[in-house]
């Protein structure tokens, strides 16, 4: 083993920065390794946008939002072509094993192209903490102290006008940050992916709210979350990524609106998006980011290939990337019992 690649795939997270200082401290400290920075994601290795990543490169990047490495949502099976330049591209750099950071779609890739012999190891990345096989992914804690942060400031505001504010965050197919986000702000109503809701139902706990002499409330809203009745996805744009995916937002406006109209307290919506992703990771977030680095490259090392690294309890562990990538992890109904304790 003498030289290793690493590439940030999908939409951008906290900690991205501090997983790549990590690998590149690991992989030439411990190892001697030559490290090689595979820019713009999964594209990197179609068009050959590639670096090497010394000790100079990674200096100061700990705290830094973002990825130095740029990212990409290009998914290089969906030709044969870039396909093949991808292989191509792998011998051609004298790339011995890769290390893939990202979340459901860039570990679905990585999954295939272990399937076909390459040898590589993901690091599971999203602050949607949607990744099956850990139990936090890096990125998340960040969004959710955003998300936290915003909604005590949302608070004072509604509070002070006797309104109803509707707080959009991301959550694409499940309710992560809205339901941790929601507990930690105290929500009076929290709507999740995993939970089709009535407005109805979210206008007349609003009301009996008021009634208990309570003027303001506080609805989060995961921007995937469904009405029961029609199922639909609010959606910003019909296109679809190279992934199959819509862009997402707008179900906060759209229940605000029906709020407003049922209870008849004035509503006002907030929308949090690339906020919740963007800027320096909390420290928890460092530190996951960091351990998920330094066990990848051991990873290698070991020969634990088609594995990603994963936090399980307290333990940095590998597990296999068809368990990562089978089937994404959907907030936990008991945790979400407890966010229902407070709501009305
Ligand atoms: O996957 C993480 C996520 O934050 C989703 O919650 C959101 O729908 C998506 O990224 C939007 O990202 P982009 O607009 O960059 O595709």
């Amino acid at each position: 083993m003498k030289k290793i690649g690493i590439l940030t795939g999908g939409g951008d997270c906290p900690g991205l920065n501090a997983v790549i200082r990590a690998v590149v401290r690991r992989a030439i400290g411990a190892y001697n390794l030559e490290v090689l920075g595979i820019r713009e994601g999964w594209g990197g290795l179609i068009y050959g946008y590639v670096e090497p990543l010394t000790h100079y490169s990674i200096t100061g990047i700990l705290p830094r939002g973002g990825t130095i490495l740029g990212t990409s949502r290009k998914n290089p099976l969906k030709s044969q072509d870039d396909h093949q330049r991808l292989r191509d591209n792998l011998k051609r750099y004298g790339i011995d094993a890769l290390i893939a950071v990202g979340g459901e779609d860039t570990l679905g890739v990585a999954y295939k192209l272990h399937k076909e012999g390459v040898p590589l190891v993901g690091v599971p990345k999203t602050i949607d903490n949607d990744l099956s096989g850990t139990d936090y992914t890096f990125g998340f804690d960040t969004a959710v102290s955003i998300a936290t942060e915003a909604i005590d400031r949302l608070h004072t505001t509604a509070e002070s006008h006797h309104r109803v504010i509707v707080v959009e965050v991301m959550g694409r197919h499940t309710g992560w940050i809205a339901t941790v986000s929601g507990i930690a702000g105290g929500a009076d109503c929290i709507l999740i992916p995993e939970k089709p809701f009535k407005v109805s139902d979210v206008s007349q706990l609003i009301k009996t709210r008021h009634k208990r002499g309570k003027n303001f409330s506080i609805v989060v809203v995961a921007e995937g979350a469904k009405p029961e009745d029609t199922g639909d996805l609010i959606v910003q744009d019909e296109k679809v990524d190279e992934f199959g995916h819509v862009r997402l937002g707008g179900i906060g406006s759209v229940i605000a609106r029906q709020i407003e109209e049922q209870t008849g307290i004035e509503t006002r919506v907030t929308s949090l998006g690339y906020v919740q992703r963007g800027g320096t990771p909390t420290a928890y977030d460092r530190v996951l980011a960091t351990r998920f680095g330094v066990k990848a490259v051991d990873m290698i090392i070991a020969g634990e290939f088609g594995k990603m690294s994963s936090l399980r309890g307290n333990k940095i562990v590998a597990v296999d990337l068809e368990e990562a990538t089978s089937g994404l992890k959907k907030v936990d109904p008991e945790l979400f019992k407890v966010a229902e304790v407070f709501f009305g």
